[in-house]
């Protein structure tokens, strides 16, 4: 009976492994597309679009939108949706050269979001 409970214990163990190797999988699929995304609005969006932008013309976020942080990202997605993916007007005048690729890629991961 000990063996057994052993046994069990082990395959129980080896259950908990496997699962937790599943569980891990998308989430690390997120935190590469979360990545590529931030590297994007980095490029593309925060140099107007920060709390204490770059960009000479600004003072502070157009329309008090800051786009650094995922959680702001996720926040204001439907607007960069129609901003990015249907109207083009941003980047504003495309000042950054944002490339077809990296609006598809936007694009796919605010899709996911839903
Ligand atoms: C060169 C500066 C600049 C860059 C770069 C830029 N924006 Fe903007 N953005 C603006 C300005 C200015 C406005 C306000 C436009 C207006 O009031 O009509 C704006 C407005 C917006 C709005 C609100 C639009 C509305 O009418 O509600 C969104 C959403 C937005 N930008 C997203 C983005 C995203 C996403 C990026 C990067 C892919 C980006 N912007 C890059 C300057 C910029």
């Amino acid at each position: 009976l000990l063996e057994a409970a052993a046994m069990n214990h082990r395959a129980s163990a080896a259950l908990v492994l496997v699962a937790a190797m599943v569980l891990a999988r998308p989430a690390s699929a997120d935190d590469a597309a979360d990545a590529q995304v931030l590297a994007i609005s980095r490029k593309h969006c925060v140099p107007c679009h920060a709390r204490d932008p770059a960009h000479p013309a600004f003072a502070k976020p157009p329309r008090e939108i800051a786009l650094e942080t995922i959680g702001e990202l996720q926040r204001h997605a439907a607007g960069v949706l129609e901003q990015v993916v249907e109207t083009r007007a941003m980047p504003l005048g495309n000042e950054t050269g944002m490339t077809e690729a990296e609006r598809d890629a936007l694009a796919r991961w605010i899709a996911a979001l839903r």
